[in-house]
């Protein structure tokens, strides 16, 4: 049998963008009845937030479109390199740190950007939703729903 497809969705915290991501791409498994085919997971280039919830903000707005984020920040560890098929980077500064961090060119060929599974060719990455207002986080999310929709149709 083919083996699950993994995939690692990365920001800075792991409480806003990649959670959301995670969380996104698995509805879009979902609705596309291959669910088993696929393990999805999501890290944080930064261990402050280890073991919270995903931003209380981010988790509402989700849920106003029907996505229940229930996943707990956790930091990237040099395994996941290993584990995971793809690393989906949501900004430059994640892409960078997450080169950064890999341990053979194997690992540095499986990390790429979120912003590339997106048709306008304005947007060059995921805003950082965690300082500003109501319309960030909306905007996340609009991205991420159609970012995950061309990841999924790329891979599947
Ligand atoms: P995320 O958002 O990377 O999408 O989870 C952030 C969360 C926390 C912080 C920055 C961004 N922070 O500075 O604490």
């Amino acid at each position: 049998m083919e083996s699950k497809k993994r995939l690692l969705f990365v920001c800075l915290g792991n409480i806003c963008r990649s959670p959301s991501a995670e969380e996104i791409m698995r509805q879009v498994v979902i609705k596309n009845g291959d669910e088993d085919r696929f393990y999805l997971n999501s890290a944080g280039t930064y261990r402050g937030h280890t073991g919270m919830d995903a931003d209380a903000r981010m988790r509402q707005h989700a849920q106003l479109r029907g996505y229940k984020i229930t996943h707990k920040a956790t930091p990237i560890e040099p395994s996941d390199f290993y584990d995971y098929d793809l690393i989906i980077a949501m900004d430059d500064s994640n892409y960078d740190n997450l080169r950064r961090l890999a341990p053979t060119q194997e690992a540095v060929d499986k990390i790429v950007k979120m912003a590339q599974y997106i048709a306008d060719p304005s947007v060059d990455h995921i805003p950082d939703p965690y300082y500003g207002g109501a319309a960030g986080f909306e905007n996340v999310l609009d991205l991420l729903e159609e970012g995950c929709e061309e990841l999924y149709n790329t891979i599947k």
